[in-house]
């Protein structure tokens, strides 16, 4: 059985992260962190207020100490917010000793799953569905090249982390 550190779920807003790590830690008696929590926390304001008073770039380096951090804390499943893979440094340092796992979904699915949501700045738009589309299409080639893949978009979270419970005790 491989020795992994921690769990690492990448993916797309709306693919059952967060959802999914919750799951996956209670089953395998992990601690469960939930990143942007972490960045919340650490700035001291929600992430909309983050990304209007101070921008996207400063939201990244808070994503990225918090990265550090993480991939050096044992014992953890970890939920990434979206944006993790636009620095190859985050897929680097979590793949070092983690099991790294991207979950997608299909764009029909994502927006039923963030319609409603007020607390994503990336889709605040009139047109959700042409945004989830034109942000998934420019990062998919950086979600694609995480080695395990689970598309949740037909499976329950238990049927998803059945899939992650076996890669990390293969
Ligand atoms: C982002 C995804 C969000 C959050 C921030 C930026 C992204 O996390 O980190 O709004 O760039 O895709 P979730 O994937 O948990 O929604």
């Amino acid at each position: 059985m491989a020795n992994y550190s921690n769990i690492v779920l990448f993916g797309f807003m709306g693919t059952g992260k967060t959802r999914i790590g919750k799951e996956a830690a209670a089953r395998l008696g992990l601690v469960f962190v939930d990143m942007d929590d972490v960045i919340v926390e650490r700035a001291g304001k929600p992430i909309p207020e983050i990304f209007a008073d101070d921008g996207e770039a400063h939201f990244r380096s808070i994503e990225r100490q918090a990265v550090i951090d993480l991939s050096a804390q044992p014992g953890c499943v970890i939920a990434t917010g979206g944006g993790v893979v636009l620095n190859s440094d985050n897929i680097r340092d979590f793949s070092q000793d983690g099991l790294v796992v991207c979950l997608s979904a299909t764009p029909e699915v994502i927006l039923a799953r963030v319609e409603h949501d007020t607390n994503r700045p990336l889709l605040n738009a009139d047109d959700k569905m042409e945004k989830i589309c034109s942000l998934l299409d420019s990062r998919q080639v950086l979600y694609d090249a995480i080695p395990n893949q689970i598309d949740t978009s037909e499976l329950t979270a238990t049927e998803v982390v059945d899939r992650i419970v076996s890669l990390y005790q293969q």
